[in-house]
């Protein structure tokens, strides 16, 4: 199993498609363990996107992540991080595929409503940033035996 930062980035909260964004994740059948309204500080973007700092579209996604809340959510399941990360589609909204968050709900190369970690590294990362001790939570779903083949022991 592993688990995924998602965050929902000021657009979609602004634009009301947090609740369609969501459902995505749920109808997928994935396991969303973790999920809290906030506002992103500077200093906490500037850490989550250092790898990004210098580059010419930096400053302006520092202020866009910081201008308004976001929703982040912890989001588990087996290869959950490439799972989440083919749902949202092309990192501009301009080229990614139809079917996908990005290509289904904008047009924006900047403003592309959602962040996923990039690799287990990342999301260890990320999480850690983004939330507490103890608000990513270990609970099992009625229907995660229907989710997945479980006769072997294993989620299959
Ligand atoms: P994210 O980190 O937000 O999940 O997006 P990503 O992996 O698909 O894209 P990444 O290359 O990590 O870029 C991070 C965010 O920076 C903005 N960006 N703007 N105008 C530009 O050329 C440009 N390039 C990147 C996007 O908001 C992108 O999600
Ligand atoms: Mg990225």
């Amino acid at each position: 199993m592993e688990t995924t930062l998602i965050i929902l980035k000021p657009d979609a909260v602004q634009r009301g498609l947090m609740g369609k964004i969501i459902t995505r994740f749920e109808d997928k059948g994935l396991h969303i363990v973790g999920m809290k309204m906030m506002q992103i500080t500077p200093e906490l973007a500037a850490t989550h996107y250092k790898d990004h700092q210098g580059k010419p579209f930096y400053d302006g996604l520092v202020r866009f992540m910081t201008s308004s809340p976001v929703c982040v959510m912890a989001v588990r399941g087996v290869g959950a991080i490439a799972i989440c990360r083919s749902m949202m589609g092309a990192t501009f909204g301009s080229k990614a595929d139809a079917g996908t968050i990005r290509g289904d709900f904008g047009v924006s190369n900047s403003f592309n409503l959602i962040h996923g970690s990039d690799s287990p590294e990342a999301a260890e990362r990320e999480l850690g940033l983004f939330f507490n001790a103890g608000e990513v939570l270990d609970f099992d779903r009625a229907i995660t035996p229907w989710v997945y083949d479980m006769s072997g022991g294993e989620p299959e």
